[in-house]
């Protein structure tokens, strides 16, 4: 079956034509991130105009790519939230409105549970049930997998999401939005022992919490700047990256380490756009193979959003029995 895959949650629009849930034949992304840059983040109201104007040529460069027509469609799934939501509005308008027109099925999708899917669009199959640790800019997670209708929430931030964090420390370091591929490219000049910083304790076991070293950081930075005038492009603040990302990577790798456990599962599977972080990747496969635990990452291209891991998920669902209607609405 060929499913086309709507991706809109944030700042890219994408689609993705897949067969049978693991044949990815086109996987067209664009961003609007060049016009959120200077303001430091995405604005909401630029994604979704944007996302407006790229939705059409953008599934018809995805078939085109794909040598497939729109006749050939059997499913349509979309990202249904979490997510901004006039983009989310946009994807899933266009969605109904293909389905209609087609009068195909439709199915609306987690964006996180997408995230997680991205690892099987690629690996062998990952025997369930698994622990699975999802890190992007708007959430960090930590689930049990049994399967992809039937997924328990372990944990999850309390405030600030993983990626978030990398994107603040970047801009109190004097760097471009997004933060994380700076982040990681200043660390790796920096010492990650120089500074002594520390994600906050959670009450939940499997919860994190990083406002509280984004905080930490500020200090660090305001206290030192007393001392000397200038900290950006320095020795200090490769060592502040360095340390930051280490504290980041060592919350995150001991916490899906002690869910594997508590769980039983000698498999992990990490999602979203920090799974791109070498550091993440290296401190992960490390500890996991310690433990006899297999670790999976999606291929770097599937890290970031896109829509064949909305497309994947929708086809794997689908053949569970599981669909939406028409009037589905979008859950930001
Ligand atoms: O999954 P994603 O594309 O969007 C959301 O669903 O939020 O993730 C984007 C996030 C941004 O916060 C970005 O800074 C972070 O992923 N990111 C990284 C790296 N590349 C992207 N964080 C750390 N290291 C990286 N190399
Ligand atoms: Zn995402």
């Amino acid at each position: 079956m060929i499913t086309l895959g709507i991706e809109t949650s944030c700042d890219e629009t994408s689609v993705a034509v897949v067969e049978n849930g693991r044949k990815v034949l086109s996987n067209e992304v664009v961003s609007s991130l060049r016009y959120h840059t200077r303001y430091g983040g995405v604005i909401p109201e630029i994604a979704s105009r944007m996302q407006l104007e790229a939705i059409i040529p953008v599934s018809v460069q995805a078939l085109k790519k794909a040598r497939r027509r729109l006749k050939d469609i059997g499913l349509i799934s979309v990202t249904r939230g979490p997510g901004l939501m006039g983009s989310l509005v946009v994807g899933v308008s266009f969605a109904k409105s293909l389905a209609l027109a087609l009068n195909r099925p439709i199915i609306g999708v987690d964006h996180v549970v997408s995230h997680i899917y991205a690892n099987f669009l690629t690996a062998e199959n990952i025997p369930r049930p698994f622990v699975a640790l999802v890190v992007s800019g708007g959430h960090t997670s930590l689930f049990e997998v049994r399967d992809f209708h039937d997924i328990l929430l372990l944990g999850k931030t309390r405030d600030d999401a993983c990626g978030e964090a990398f994107d603040k420390v970047a801009k109190l370091l004097g760097l471009a939005y997004p933060g994380g591929p700076q982040i990681e490219a200043l660390a790796a000049k920096g010492n990650p022992g120089a500074v002594k910083f520390r994600c906050s304790g959670t009450q939940g076991e499997f919860d994190f919490s990083f406002s509280g070293i984004k905080t930490a950081v500020m200090y660090y930075l305001r206290d030192e700047s007393k001392k000397s005038a200038s900290v950006s492009g320095t020795r200090l603040s490769a060592d502040v990256a360095a340390s930051f990302q280490e504290a980041v990577v060592d919350v995150l790798v001991r916490k899906s380490l002690a869910a594997c456990r508590k769980k039983k599962s000698s498999h992990l599977v990490v999602g979203g756009g920090v799974a791109l972080n070498n550091r993440l990747r290296e401190k992960m496969h490390q500890s996991a193979r310690a433990h006899r635990i297999n670790c999976h990452f999606p291929v770097r291209t599937l890290c970031m959003d896109n829509a064949a891991m909305v497309a994947g998920l929708g086809y794997q669902l689908f053949r569970r029995g599981i669909s939406s209607t028409l009037d589905m609405e979008i859950c930001c």
